[in-house]
């Protein structure tokens, strides 16, 4: 049978349907409604849902600390109308059935893990870069969230305690440094000029322009520190970098392994290898689809 997915994010709701062996179907976007109660998302998800395929299963990955029992989001830095919100119930009275919620970086590195570029392996850590920073640990083939649900919040790791301010009232998290904020500010730092997004400067920086190929070296560098702390931790086989912000590709990557490789402590020839992910921005709704499979 089809599923349908949804991955809420900061800035916009991407969704789709995929078939049962992981085929993408459709796939479609709107943007994430700011300023508005929450129930006015969960009233625009049940309208894709008519548009996708009303009578499917559903999964939803959402940007957030969700408790896994129930589907409640604790806290949602960078979609703060969500806080205290019971999204699950919520949705599962709008469409009256059960649904399977999320958090969206589990959903990107169990989808990755699965059919990207994950696959094969059974100890990988994923992290999506953009608005905000996610985290997901597979371990042994296996998500780990913790006691609750809440665990694997990876871009909410503090590297610098005197740091940016981070969304989560935290200063110099990983998401803090390296989010997309933060690669503008950098750009900015750096002498770049006005910049819209992080891809004009990923473009800039391929042109040879040499305030944004510093700036990819330096938030580069912040994120191998902070690969270096999980391999520290987890000493995983892969890390798997996506989100928007991974389409710089070996700007992020080359740097960040440098800083890498100095923060780890194991030996150089066994250090985790860092790719970017496969199914791009598409592997929350793909991760959520999948994980609609597995309600009873
Ligand atoms: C949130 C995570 C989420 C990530 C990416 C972070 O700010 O704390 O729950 O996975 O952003 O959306």
């Amino acid at each position: 049978m089809d599923t349908l997915g949804f991955d809420i994010g900061g800035t916009d709701v991407k969704a789709g349907r995929m078939g049962p062996n992981g085929e993408v179907r459709e796939e479609t976007r709107f943007s994430t409604p700011v300023d508005q109660p929450p129930e006015e998302l969960v009233s625009q998800i049940a309208n894709a849902v008519r548009k996708l395929g009303s009578s499917l299963p559903v999964g939803v990955a959402c940007a957030g600390i969700i408790r896994a029992r129930d589907g409640f989001v604790a806290a949602s830095p960078n979609l703060p109308q969500l806080r205290g919100f019971p999204l699950r119930s919520a949705l599962e009275q709008e469409l009256s059935r059960a649904v399977a919620v999320l958090n969206d970086a589990n959903a990107f590195v169990l989808a990755e893990v699965r059919t990207g570029a994950g696959r094969g392996f059974h100890d990988v850590i994923g992290l999506t870069i953009g608005t905000g920073v996610g985290g997901g640990i597979v371990l042994q083939g296996k998500l780990h969230t913790g006691r609750s649900g809440y665990g694997g919040e990876l871009g909410h790791v503090i590297l610098d305690a005197s740091g940016r301010l981070c969304a989560c009232g935290n200063r110099g998290c990983l998401e803090a440094l390296v989010c997309r904020a933060a690669i503008l500010e950098e750009y900015a730092a750096q002498g770049g000029r006005n910049a819209a997004d992080p891809e004009t400067v990923a473009h800039r920086a391929a042109a040879g322009e040499s305030a944004a190929i510093r700036t990819w070296d330096a938030i580069g560098a912040r994120l191998g520190l902070g690969l270096g702390s999980l391999a520290n931790i987890f000493d995983p086989e892969l890390f798997i970098v996506g989100g928007g912000i991974s389409k710089a590709n070996e700007l992020l990557l080359k740097p960040a392994r440098v800083t890498l490789e100095d923060a780890a402590l194991a030996p150089t020839d066994q250090l985790p290898e860092v790719r970017v992910a496969e199914l791009s921005n598409a592997a929350g709704w793909i991760g959520a689809a999948a994980q609609a499979r597995e309600i009873e």
